[in-house]
């Protein structure tokens, strides 16, 4: 029990420190510190973001194995939706470093639709097509909002599939009811991010937002990859 409680504490210790890098990178980038370079900012976010993925994955593999809980019941469709929205979340921190490299938060500055429309006329003017999704702003920024609205969609299903299928472990209701709250912060953040012209502190709190998200993921993916250790050794 002791060990336990001695590894809970370094794991939390570790994620903490991931979290805190994620805040210096905000600020580093909101002093001019760092080069305005695409591909040098998406290293350094998945530099701090990928770690933390696999922390909170072995955190929470470790301390619910050797936790004697209510027995884990399998659930492929939940793990899909977690590998789905795992996919959507990185996509989506990879266009959001476009969005903020290319100021695609000072256009279209309304929300949830732009100026009025679902489907603005800018979005496909580059030629060739594929120029579009690095180039132009406006399909930035509306890529960022679809990627945006697909995973609120994903999460709110594993949330109602978590409650329907009355879930067990007990920590998985905690760990989605966590991820529901984290991403809904993070798209409040992001629209209000837009409405009052991409200000440093909301800026701050929609990127750490993104780290809570990975982590809660992380946490999830770690208590199902735990379960299917004991059904191994227990087949
Ligand atoms: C819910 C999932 C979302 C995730 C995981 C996410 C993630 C990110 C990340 C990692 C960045 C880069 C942060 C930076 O370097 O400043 C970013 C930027 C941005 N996001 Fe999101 N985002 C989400 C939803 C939204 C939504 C719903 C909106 C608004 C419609 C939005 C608007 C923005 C804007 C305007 C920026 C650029 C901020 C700047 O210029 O620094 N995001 N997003």
């Amino acid at each position: 029990m002791k060990d336990l409680i001695r590894d809970r504490k370094t794991h939390f210790a570790v994620l903490l420190f991931f979290g805190l890098m994620q805040l210096l990178l905000g600020l580093a980038r909101q002093l001019g510190v760092i080069p305005e370079s695409p591909s040098l900012l998406a290293l350094l976010y998945f530099g701090v973001m990928i770690p933390t993925l696999l922390i909170a994955v072995h955190a929470s593999a470790t301390s619910t194995r050797s936790t004697r809980g209510p027995t884990h019941r399998r659930n492929p469709f939940q793990i899909t939706l977690l590998m789905i929205l795992l996919l959507l979340t990185g996509t989506q921190i990879y266009w959001g470093v476009f969005t903020s490299l290319l100021d695609a938060g000072h256009v279209y500055n309304t929300f949830p639709s732009m100026y009025g429309q679902w489907i603005p006329p800018e979005l496909w003017v580059i030629d060739p097509l594929h120029r579009n999704f690095f180039e132009n702003l406006v399909t930035i920024q509306w890529m960022h909002r679809l990627f945006a609205l697909l995973i609120l969609l994903t999460v709110l299903m594993l949330w109602v599939h978590t409650f329907l299928m009355k879930q067990r472990p007990l920590i998985i209701v905690h760990l989605v009811v966590f991820l529901l709250t984290v991403t809904l912060l993070s798209y409040t953040a992001g629209a209000f991010t837009l409405i009052y012209h991409v200000p440093a502190f909301l800026t701050l709190l929609h990127q750490i937002s993104a780290q809570l998200m990975i982590t809660g993921i992380g946490l999830l993916l770690g208590v199902h990859y735990s379960g299917w250790i004991e059904e191994q050794a227990q087949s």
